[in-house]
């Protein structure tokens, strides 16, 4: 079945955070991480079943079916067996960074990350009255690495744990067997809790599969809180359904009691939505994939052709392009793009430094990135 990913949709009026922020100025939102694409038809097919029903009470907070699904999911798409009984729901996956870095260690507690990063990982642990130490990645030949020297230069006896992008938002590194190993060595040999936030993990734009890091082995399994959600990759984060994937049932315990109350339940039409993608979804992702790809390379092509200055390290997943800014000596390039008409994420809310980088969301029609890209170059030309 073909799915329409050219049609521009138009989203100015349709109570979209992306669109809102700059609703009557003439900015085309590149920033937050969502599509401009109808989430795949089985998403309204199911949602319409439910609302004709017509009651909306209480939803059950362990749904079943939802939950086998996501069970056949993790063994269809990754090869890892789990249980049903190790999943805990959530309302979204910022919210499970919190709840992690809040469950595990003490007040004052180290939680390492490697920056650049998505914003919230440096956020939640002093959100939960812990410290965020960072350990930059490495440019290696042109390609995003995990810097082992670095991450072992910043241990200090008060980490507990540590936090891991994979695949990595912003960089679109998908971390390979050995990488994995290493990660998990790393975290073994300084006890530490890992959080693996693998929410982008079924975006992966070349032919790479995805390993979850807690399918390495049962050791670093019992370490492990993997967070994973369809929503980025079906495009429904305004449902509002993820997940931890806790297999061992002390860190499950630990994670689950202090929020109860506080942490909403996910809303009977989130867990409607992801069953549907979970079970339905996989031809729609295909199509997804194969129009993403398109739009990287277009935009990888584009950026060395026309944008003298800006350089693009490959992309491997996500629709996301962290683009090195530095060498044009701008103090804020998100500010300056944005008075040319393109709305980009600023590198520093990830850990970059001051004027480096800037990340742009190709996740949109083909004929909105080439305005996009044609913006981008008359910013350049403006300077
Ligand atoms: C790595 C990562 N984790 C979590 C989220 C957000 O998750 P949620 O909308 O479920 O809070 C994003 C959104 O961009 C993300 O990139």
């Amino acid at each position: 079945m073909p799915f329409d990913f050219d049609t521009v949709i138009n989203r100015r009026d349709s109570d979209s955070r992306k669109w809102h922020k700059y609703s009557g100025r003439d900015i085309l939102p590149m920033w937050v991480a969502d599509m401009d694409f109808a989430a795949p038809p089985a998403v309204a097919a199911a949602l319409h079943r439910r609302v004709d029903h017509g009651v909306f009470g209480y939803g059950v907070t362990e749904p079943a079916s939802t939950a086998e699904a996501v069970v056949a999911y993790c063994a269809r798409h990754y090869q890892w067996k789990i249980q049903p009984e190790w999943i805990v729901w959530l309302p979204g996956l910022v919210c499970g960074l919190n709840v992690a870095a809040g469950a595990f260690g003490a007040d004052g507690d180290e939680v390492l990350t490697c920056a650049p990063v998505y914003p919230p990982f440096l956020g939640a642990p002093v959100n939960q009255r812990r410290r965020t130490v960072t350990a930059p990645l490495a440019r290696i030949n042109g390609r995003w690495e995990i810097d082992f020297a670095a991450l072992e230069h910043a241990i200090t006896p008060r980490a507990s744990q540590f936090s891991f992008c994979h695949p990595h938002n912003p960089t679109g590194r998908v971390f390979t067997h050995p990488e994995l190993e290493a990660v998990a060595d790393f975290c073994e040999r300084h006890n530490l809790i890992v959080t693996s936030d693998e929410i982008h993990c079924d975006l992966i734009l070349d032919p790479i599969a995805h390993i979850p890091l807690a399918s390495l082995s049962p050791t670093i399994a019992a370490r492990t809180i993997t967070l994973m959600a369809p929503s980025k990759t079906y495009n429904i984060p305004g449902l509002g359904c993820s997940y931890a994937i806790i297999p061992d049932a002390t860190l499950r315990a630990r994670f689950e009691p202090p929020y109860g109350g506080i942490v909403p339940d996910v809303n009977i039409l989130g867990f409607v939505a992801a069953e549907a993608v979970l079970r339905d979804g996989e031809p729609w992702r295909q199509e997804l994939l194969a129009y993403l790809r398109g739009n990287r390379d277009c935009l990888a092509d584009f950026v060395a052709r026309e944008l003298p200055g800006v350089t693009l390290p490959h992309i491997e997943a996500t629709y996301l392009a962290w683009l090195d800014v530095s060498a044009l000596g701008l103090d804020q390039p998100a500010a300056f793009f944005e008075a040319h008409g393109i709305g980009l994420s600023d590198g520093t809310a990830f850990g970059a430094p001051r004027g480096a980088f800037v990340r742009l969301n190709f996740g949109c029609p083909r004929a909105t990135l080439v305005e996009a890209c044609a913006r981008l170059k008359r910013a350049l030309a403006a300077r």
